[in-house]
């Protein structure tokens, strides 16, 4: 599954900027990767509101902006605010991987990856947060989100072409000492 896939994205989207982080991380990875490419992250609400912004409400000191800006990675990251629905619908990009950290919600899951798959690039895909295998937990801390399992689980059951492939254990430490991860690549085979 992994071997037709395009590891080194160039175009990417991102649904969920919030503090930005995964911004961040996919912006410095562009940089490092090809020197160019974007990431154009859809948020609901003004992430950079420096009154309102998720940033403040965590007490960070910097906006996602001012952090992009910051690290020199402005160049690759275009912000959309709105919904991350009227975006894809909207959009005449096509992107090498997009990646869903919205709304964790099994409805709006399965509306997302149904607006998604068709704006991928050929040998695209989709790489998928908080997916939890069967919506059981995958970590000792018992914990488990399992409506994205169920959102993709209702649009496999629709459309057997869609695959799946949790990443699982990664090579590095996540979190409270666990490498396991709950991020999945999904695409349309064929
Ligand atoms: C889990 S957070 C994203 C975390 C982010 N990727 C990071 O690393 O900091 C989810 C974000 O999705 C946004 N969101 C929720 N529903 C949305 C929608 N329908 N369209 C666009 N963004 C949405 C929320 O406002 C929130 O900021």
């Amino acid at each position: 599954m992994l071997s037709s896939l395009s590891l080194r994205p160039r175009k990417v989207l991102e649904i969920g900027t919030h503090i930005g982080t995964s911004t961040v991380y996919i912006a410095a990875a562009l940089q490092r990767l090809h020197g160019d490419g974007l990431v154009t992250t859809v948020d609901i609400f003004d992430v950079d509101d420096p009154k309102q912004g998720a940033w403040k409400e965590v007490g960070l000191r910097k906006s996602p902006a001012d952090c992009l800006k910051a690290l020199g990675l402005s160049k690759h990251v275009p912000f959309q605010v709105g919904s991350s629905q009227d975006y894809m619908r909207a959009t005449p990009e096509r992107y090498d991987l997009i990646f869903l950290d919205g709304d964790h919600d099994a409805w709006a899951v399965y509306e997302e990856l149904s607006l998604a798959l068709p704006l991928l690039q050929e040998n695209g895909a989709i790489l998928l947060h908080d997916f939890y295998p069967g919506g059981n937990p995958i970590r000792s801390n018992g914990h488990a989100i399992g409506r994205p399992f169920r959102a993709i689980a209702r649009a496999q059951k629709e459309d057997p072409a869609i695959q799946v492939l949790p990443l699982g254990e990664l090579p590095w430490q996540i979190q409270r000492g666990s490498n396991t991860t709950t991020l999945a690549l999904v695409l349309k085979r064929g």
